[in-house]
């Protein structure tokens, strides 16, 4: 039975954080963000906002793209690497605040992998009968782990949320494969140490600044482009498609030219790639469903293209879906 998606929505902040104003706070320029990168701005969540409340935006506005009600949510699934708080989950919250209340809710943690890990439990679910509808959320707040002062990271990253709805499908067209991947061996090349059971909230940890995102960004650098490419091979031979089905690839958004070089290695033409980087940064779990929202939104994705997400984060956490939209 083939799951599809049956909805998409989005949210960003209204806050825009542009490199020259970055160029302000750090010792770094547009000119090096723009190149190294290809990011040019990104957007920052109000103090008051939470994930939840982008993650809960994003999911009405899915919702309603797939003609549906709140109540007929049987689950949601919150990829999310900055939450609310431990508990209770960003799930259960947006919940709420968007009144599901027929649905079982809870938070998965794959960093910048979380949607694809999230969709693709949402998906199991629903094919082995537990659950009718699930909406399936990514949102980050990442201005709240990011460290302002370390130019290594304070320009990559940005905030916002994306969800999908997704059910059983009427014709045939869904989800056709996924692989899931992960290695924690290489766990300790992006990382926030502070803040979790082994360093908790201290006065020390604080001082060392421990509480922020850490990346050796060049070995992740290298790391992303090989797998990231290689496990969308895989995705596609599990499809028994090639790459020349493939209409769109729609990548974890981190840097321009990891995107670059994972076209090359694949032989796959850049157009091909839907890339909104340049406007919204890396806003990890909430990179592809917000990539997917705007795809779909400005008539670049359509009814029965074949759309490739690969994606990679922190744990090491990857993997990439085939759809056939
Ligand atoms: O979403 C999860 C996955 N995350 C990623 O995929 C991120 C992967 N990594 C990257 O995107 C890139 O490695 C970065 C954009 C983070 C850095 O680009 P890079 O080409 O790998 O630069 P680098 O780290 O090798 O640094 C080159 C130089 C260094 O100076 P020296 O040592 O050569 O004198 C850095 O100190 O650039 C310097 N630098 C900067 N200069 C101006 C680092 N950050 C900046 C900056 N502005 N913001």
């Amino acid at each position: 039975m083939a799951v599809c998606i049956a909805g998409t929505g989005s949210y960003l902040p209204e806050r825009v954080l542009t490199n020259a104003e970055l160029a302000k706070m750090v010792d770094t320029s547009d000119e090096w963000i723009t190149t190294r990168t290809g990011i040019k701005e990104r957007r920052i969540a109000a103090e008051s906002e939470a994930a939840s409340d982008m993650g809960a935006a994003a999911a009405n506005n899915a919702i309603n793209s797939a003609g549906l009600d709140a109540e007929q949510i049987d689950l949601i699934v919150t990829a999310t690497a900055t939450p609310d708080m431990p508990f209770p989950s960003t799930a259960c919250i947006v919940q709420d605040l968007i009144g599901a209340r027929n649905a079982f809710c809870f938070d998965l943690e794959a960093a910048c992998a979380g949607f694809l890990y999230a969709l693709e439990t949402g998906r199991a679910l629903i094919e082995q009968g537990s659950v009718q509808t699930a909406l399936i959320i990514g949102t980050e707040k990442f201005s709240s782990i990011t460290n302002w002062t370390d130019r290594n990271t304070c320009i990559l990253f940005g905030d916002g949320a994306g969800a999908v709805v997704i059910k059983p499908s009427e014709t045939g067209r869904g989800i056709i494969s996924t692989c899931l991947r992960s290695d924690g061996s290489l766990g300790g090349l992006l990382t926030v140490p502070g803040g979790g059971s082994r360093r908790p909230a201290s006065e020390q940890m604080l001082a060392e600044k421990s509480q922020f995102v850490r990346m050796d960004g060049r070995e992740v650098f290298k790391h992303a482009v090989r797998l990231m490419s290689d496990v969308a091979k895989e995705a596609l031979e599990k499809a028994d498609l090639t790459l020349d089905d493939v209409d769109w690839i729609v990548p974890h958004q981190a840097n321009m030219r990891i995107i670059r070089a994972i076209a090359s290695r694949l032989g796959v033409p850049i157009e091909k790639f839907y890339v909104n980087l340049e406007r919204v940064g890396n806003i990890s779990a909430a990179s592809v469903p917000v990539a997917l929202d705007e795809a779909v939104a400005r008539g670049a994705i359509k009814k029965g293209d074949i759309v490739v997400s690969t994606v990679l984060g922190a744990g090491f956490a990857w993997g990439a879906s085939v759809l056939e939209w």
